[in-house]
């Protein structure tokens, strides 16, 4: 029997890439090969791989021991259409009555916690042989991600389908393990938020923290101020009926529903039909734009307290979770500033600025939830020394003023690092740590860091592009959360995050087949080829800068190149690491050789074709400059390789004239960005430096290249 600990897997993948390079030729033994192809994510506690293999036939079956509830029943219900699913093997509907004769035992010892809460046990042990698999954990969650984890864990070969034999213990790094959606600045049907649900249990998040009000919308019902949702929303909004329907959906997969209402700033849908608990007398109407803006609640008026305590009180008999969120981010006080009765309450009161003036909002706001049951959370900006230490914070800013927090003794969750509306790739989230390894935290101090949430804010995000800026990035971030801090192997993670991506598919999501439809919308047609290689190696631009380079509204279709593109290109990847490995190879200059020519006349035939294509559909006129682009990335890349091969090295003028082409592409266009171009650059770079090859070591050669073609390095 071969044990292995997760731990040496990375070093066993590895090895194996070693073995399979064809630099070395040679074969790897299955033996070795197995391991690495574990496809979990998140990656387990503690795994031990063992000889052998459950094979899996239409006779599989389950049965549940010591305890069962509709939850898990339901639980395993969906288990198994996933796996029948997957298998195309029609599976027994009921429960084996049997344990002895059944291939899954599902051994839960009690329900857990009623309501999904922070302190609910999410661990179990998975043990697989040859012919049996025994899932046990305290809590139907425990067995829910068990469950999860058993899925992953199917392979197939020549003589079917199978689990690897195993031994898995496992829990979360983390208790608070969130997705924020933002459902305020673009409403989110509720199909979407259900498909969400789904593919946040398949990566064991376990909080959904849904972002219901904002300058734009203000989606929930409330019976006790309707006006709240009926002038606020554009009529769209989720009914009370509707929410419980999602708590509810929710709980079944073991996830907290944590509502955020921003207050007192982001509030301007509040006001267009309550503008006397404003700052400023209004009349106020939906905000279309994105931004900060000024509305914000009247923290002077016993009239706003009453209010809130009305409305949170109804929030707070709707929703289960022990947290409410309160927002608190970005209110720059301007409305505060010109408002003379808050001056002067302020100059009575003793209160010095605007933060302080937040600070008592806060209190009163904390008084409120206290009378509701509720506690407390919000963003950095609420963080003050009069916060009560029972609040939590939630970090946007990073993770010094979420150490600060926990160093006053402030519970605390990270977002900073998890913001996937940036448009930044999966490795970056994936290295955020809440606690990283050089933390200033004591271990006491330590503990008081919960967790963390992926954030994706809503501006430029429709119900048919949402799930491209969630998934399959956040499966990364799940990782963080739950999988131990030593498991940071980025080759790894993508390994893995590409077979979630497609996991991720049979429960709906919609991340990869609404790329193709998008597409084919755009070309009006059913051919999209060109256009399809052009949007594989172009990205929505980073941060905030697709505002400002290409101004919309909230009432803006979300139908462009820009919202079919996608974040972190897989392509992109492949051709990065192939030129790598080509620049690698020198002096030879073989390996991948061929792969770049393809891709590189791909490219080029591409462009020739988008011309005709674009001239047919009004709607892709912004992306002509981008066409023309991707012709002069071809070129250069292609003229590069030929001089390497050949060994015979341009003149300085066709460098210079090749690096220019390229700064040119680099330049954003109907704000999307081509993320191939360090790569041809090095290309060109490399070429430019065959001389200097014959006086230095290849790598040292290769460090030249690489420093001269990385912005910023040189
Ligand atoms: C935030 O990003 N303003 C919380």
């Amino acid at each position: 029997m071969k044990t292995t600990k997760y731990s040496d897997l990375l070093v066993i993948a590895i090895c194996t890439l070693t073995l399979i390079s064809p630099i070395y030729g040679q074969t790897p033994t299955v033996n070795v090969l197995a391991p690495a192809q574990l496809n979990l994510m998140p990656v387990p506690a503690s795994v031990q791989i063992q000889t052998g293999r459950l094979p899996i036939h239409s006779s599989f079956n389950v049965a549940v021991k010591n305890y069962a509830d509709d939850r898990l029943r339901a639980g395993i219900a969906r288990m198994l259409t996933r796996l029948a699913g997957r298998t195309v093997l029609t599976l027994p509907a009921d429960l084996a009555t049997d344990e002895g004769a059944a291939t899954l035992v599902v051994q839960c010892e009690g329900a857990g916690e009623i309501i999904p809460s922070l302190s609910e046990n999410e661990s179990y042990t998975l043990e697989i042989n040859d012919s049996k698999a025994r899932l046990a954990a305290p809590t139907v969650v425990g067995a829910l991600r068990g469950l999860e984890t058993f899925l992953q864990l199917l392979e197939g070969d020549r003589d079917g389908y199978y689990l690897p034999a195993i031994k898995i213990q496992d829990q979360p790094r983390f208790p608070w393990r969130g997705l924020l959606i933002d459902v305020a600045r673009h409403y989110e049907p509720m199909e979407v938020l259900k498909r969400n649900l789904n593919a946040m249990a398949a990566v064991k998040l376990n909080v959904f923290h849904w972002h219901l009000t904002e300058d734009q919308g203000f989606r929930v019902e409330s019976k006790k101020f309707p006006k709240l949702h009926t002038l606020g929303s554009d009529g769209l909004f989720y009914t009370q009926d509707q929410v419980r329907e999602i708590i509810a959906y929710a709980r079944d997969r073991g996830i907290r529903v944590m509502p955020e209402f921003d207050i007192p700033g982001h509030s301007t849908s509040w006001l267009v039909a309550y503008p006397e608990i404003g700052s400023a007398p209004g009349p106020y109407k939906i905000e279309r734009g994105a931004g900060i803006f000024e509305p914000a609640l009247d923290p002077t008026r016993e009239q706003t307290y009453k209010f809130l305590d009305g409305f949170l009180g109804e929030m707070a008999g709707l929703f289960p979770d022990a947290y409410m969120h309160i927002g608190g981010d970005e209110n720059e006080g301007k409305q505060w500033d010109r408002n003379p009765q808050i001056q002067a309450f302020m100059k009575e009161k003793g209160i010095k600025d605007n933060h302080a003036l937040q600070a008592y909002f806060n209190q009163r706001i904390l008084k409120i939830l206290q009378k509701h049951h509720k506690k407390m959370i919000g963003w950095d900006e609420i963080l003050h020394p009069d916060l009560p230490q029972d609040a939590v914070i939630q970090s946007w800013r990073g993770p010094s003023s979420l150490a600060e927090a926990a160093k006053k003794g402030y519970n605390g969750i990270l977002s900073a690092g998890y913001y996937i509306d940036l448009i930044f790739p999966a490795a970056q989230h994936y290295l955020a740590d809440p606690i990283p390894a050089d933390t200033s935290l004591t271990p006491d101090e330590a503990k008081h860091i919960l967790g963390g949430e992926a954030t994706m804010w809503g501006e430029w995000v429709s119900p048919e592009t949402i799930d491209s800026r969630i998934w399959p990035r956040t499966a990364a971030i799940a990782e963080r959360l739950w999988s131990p801090r030593n498991v940071t192997g980025i080759e790894d993670m993508y390994r893995r995050l590409a077979v979630v991506s497609r996991e991720l598919e049979e429960l709906g999501l919609t991340h990869e087949k609404n790329y193709g439809m998008l597409l084919r919308r755009l070309a009006a047609s059913e051919n999209t080829g060109p256009l399809r290689t052009l949007a594989s190696i172009v990205e929505p631009v980073k941060q905030y800068r697709r505002y400002q380079m290409r101004p919309q509204t909230m009432l803006s279709p979300l139908t462009g190149l820009v919202d079919a593109a996608r974040p972190d290109s897989e392509t992109a990847r492949h051709f990065t690491s192939n030129v790598d490995a080509f620049l690698s190879d020198a002096p030879r200059f073989t390996l991948y050789r061929s792969d770049l020519e393809r891709t590189l006349a791909e490219w080029q035939t591409a462009s020739r074709a988008l011309g005709p294509m674009i001239d047919q559909s009004p709607a892709l006129q912004e992306a002509r400059p981008l066409a023309n682009n991707l012709s002069a990335i071809a070129d250069a890349g292609l003229e590069a390789i030929s001089y390497l091969s050949s060994g015979s090295a341009p003149t300085t003028e066709w460098r210079q004239a090749q690096l220019a082409r390229l700064d040119e592409a680099a330049k954003p266009k109907a704000a999307l960005e081509f993320v191939v171009i360090t790569s041809v650059r090095e290309l060109v770079i490399a070429a430019g430096e065959l001389p200097q090859l014959r006086s230095m070591t290849p790598a040292e050669w290769k460090k030249r290249v690489n420093t001269q073609a990385t912005p910023g390095k040189n």
